[in-house]
């Protein structure tokens, strides 16, 4: 379903061009629950980026159902996204003039599918949200507006989820719950791919690839805790 060859990310800094992603080669599909482990300033929400479209590679391709990315028009590309692809954005993204409600809804107003009120204050309930959908997001905890974005994406029903550190702010009881509804989606043949520094919930999914300085350094298939520790370990020397 998504395939990344040999991407790579350049940045120009100062007088000079500094590379944050190198020749990265990633193969997800359909249904399957990947998380992407690794130290901060590794290069993970920039690989998250690259492989949502969001940012271009310098080098490299990015395939989603065989179709080049980087080759769409940027019409295409932004239909492609909105019609397939949900993030959840590390620094959540949102809109801070809309209020709860209405930060939900607008993906879904942007792609002219119906919301259903019920249902997104069911989907909120579930995901243990606690606050008043009236609000805007800088009246509530950042707990709550992680939920409001973990809420916004869910609502998609896309076939590929990006989340970056989708449970960063929450405490256990939530993170647990929102781990359960993304894992449960790629029981239903979603796509998630999972930043995460929770190596317990890295443990839980089906792959988890470890990124260090713009790379990849090792893949562990069906990963243990104990495995992912001591990969961690080994980055910190
Ligand atoms: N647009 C940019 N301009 C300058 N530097 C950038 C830019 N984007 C990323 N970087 C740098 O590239 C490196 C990788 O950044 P990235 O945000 O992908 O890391 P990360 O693994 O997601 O980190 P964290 O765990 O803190 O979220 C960092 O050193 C960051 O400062
Ligand atoms: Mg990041």
């Amino acid at each position: 379903m998504i395939i990344a060859k040999k991407i790579s990310k350049q940045i120009q800094l100062a007088n000079q061009s500094v590379e944050i992603l190198h020749e990265t080669t990633i193969a997800a599909e359909a249904g399957e629950f990947l998380s992407i482990i690794g130290p901060s300033g590794s290069g993970k929400t920039t690989l998250l980026n690259c492989l949502s479209g969001l940012v271009k590679p310098s080098t490299g391709e990015v395939y989603i159902d065989g179709q080049c990315i980087q080759k769409l028009s940027a019409r295409k590309l932004a239909q492609l996204r909105r019609t397939s692809i949900s993030t959840i954005f590390q620094s959540y993204n949102l809109l801070p003039a809309l209020n709860v409600y209405d930060n939900v809804v607008l993906p879904l107003r942007l792609n002219h599918q119906r919301a259903s009120k019920v249902a997104i204050t069911e989907l909120l309930q579930k995901l243990n949200f606690k606050a008043d959908l009236n609000q805007v997001p800088s009246q509530l905890s950042g707990g709550e507006q992680q939920k409001v974005a973990v809420a916004r994406a869910l609502m998609m029903h896309a076939r590929i989820i990006f989340a970056d550190e989708p449970t960063g702010a929450l405490d256990s009881l939530s993170r647990q719950v929102i781990f359960g509804q993304l894992r449960a989606l790629s029981q239903q043949g979603v796509c998630v791919i999972m930043v995460t520094h929770d190596i317990e919930q890295a443990a839980q999914t089906d792959r988890a690839l470890i990124l260090s300085d713009g790379c990849i350094v090792n893949e562990v298939k069906q990963p243990s805790v104990e495995q992912l520790f001591t990969q961690m370990d080994r980055l910190r020397g």
